[in-house]
């Protein structure tokens, strides 16, 4: 079987399978990694957000052998320690504002949210309700009114 290798939250690992195994089932099933949900598979209800290099995508919709060897991949398992803490600033927000209900998207909203806070910045601006409306991450929940509110005061503390 091929392996594959990348760094996952700041380390390095490596899977044995073929390469159209697609990247959630390997971070879920073979890497024991399950923050990412599995929601759609069809790269549309956003559930399994994580990071590629600092940059939101969703990896059931990616195949592994797409993945290189120098990608950082980030999970919400491992987003406090991009900022060296117990919690990111976006999961302090969300504790803050009571956001989740049944909580089953709400790892891939504070991924989305923390990489459209940096996107907004590296195009030299803060996060508004435009950035805001181009989040798609679905929540049947219907917590989007609580996600809004905590961004915005974690964009503060980024
Ligand atoms: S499970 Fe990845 S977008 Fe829905
Ligand atoms: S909190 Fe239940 S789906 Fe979003």
């Amino acid at each position: 079987m091929p392996q594959h290798s990348f760094r996952l939250n700041g380390k390095p690992v490596t899977v044995d399978c073929p390469g159209d195994v697609r990247l959630l089932w390997v971070l879920r099933d073979l890497l024991g990694v399950t923050g990412p949900k599995y929601g759609c598979g069809l790269d549309v209800c956003k559930a399994c957000t994580c990071h590629i290099n600092g940059k939101a995508f969703n990896p059931c919709s990616v195949q592994v052998s797409d993945i290189k060897d120098t990608d950082e991949i980030t999970t919400i398992e491992g987003l406090p320690a991009t900022v060296g803490k117990d919690l990111h600033p976006m999961q302090e927000a969300w504790l803050d504002y009571d956001v989740a209900q049944c909580g089953y998207c709400q790892p891939g909203q504070i991924m989305a949210a923390v990489a459209k806070v940096r996107q907004a910045r590296a195009e030299g601006h803060e996060i508004g309700d435009a950035d805001l409306d181009e989040i798609r991450n679905i929540c049947r929940c219907g917590t989007y009114h609580r996600i809004r509110e905590a961004i915005v005061s974690a964009a503060k503390n980024m």
